[in-house]
């Protein structure tokens, strides 16, 4: 798990999203902007179809780690789900979230800090998640080789969301990658 391929890039480090969520925090102090789906509309619209594909019921417990600015949580909750927790290991994202929740009038909604690293990640998913729960990944750092060798113990791969492709030099290849994952035992 720890090995060179799965360094992470600068983009994946806790320095880098504390310094971008501490700028979006102070801009949405400043002019009550919300920021960043961090990637774009449709990757968060992507999983929302997704979930209304599946059915689940309103009172399902959803867990959306790496929240960022809770946007998803929003939507969620607009849609009528009742049983959402943010978690995330920027404190100025979780402000952020606890932040625009309010403003929209959302308070049933628990957001967390959480701690930091990959291991801390998937060990803390493992415990939030029921046996045979389901849980979905949008990445940018991660292919979905990669997302695969990383939740190849206790869990099932269940499907890859299509995201949008691009061409270069002969190659084809995606900006995110989002799969769906149950966790198995
Ligand atoms: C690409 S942003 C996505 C934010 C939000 N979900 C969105 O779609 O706009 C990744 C988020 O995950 C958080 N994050 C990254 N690694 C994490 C970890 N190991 N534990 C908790 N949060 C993490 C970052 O602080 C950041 O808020």
């Amino acid at each position: 798990m720890e090995s060179e391929d799965f360094k992470p890039s600068k983009l994946g480090t806790k320095e880098y999203w504390d310094d971008a969520y501490e700028r979006e925090l102070q801009t949405f102090k400043d002019i009550g902007d919300v920021g960043e789906i961090w990637f774009g509309e449709e990757s968060m619209t992507r999983v929302l179809r997704w979930i209304d594909r599946e059915n689940i019921p309103e009172n399902a417990a959803i867990l959306d780690i790496g929240t960022g600015n809770g946007i998803l949580l929003v939507e969620l909750a607009k849609q009528g789900f009742t049983n959402l927790t943010g978690i995330d290991y920027s404190t100025a994202s979780v402000e952020l979230a606890k932040r625009v929740l309010q403003t929209q009038d959302i308070n049933n909604v628990t957001i967390k800090d959480t701690e930091e690293g990959k291991a801390g990640y998937i060990q803390a998913l493992r415990e939030a998640l029921k046996n045979q729960g389901l849980f979905s990944i949008t990445s940018c750092n991660w292919t979905k080789e990669q997302l695969l060798q990383m939740f190849s113990e206790g869990f099932e791969f269940v499907q890859e969301l299509p995201t949008p492709s691009y061409q270069f030099g002969g190659r084809t290849g995606n900006n995110v990658t989002a799969v769906i994952f149950k966790r198995l035992h």
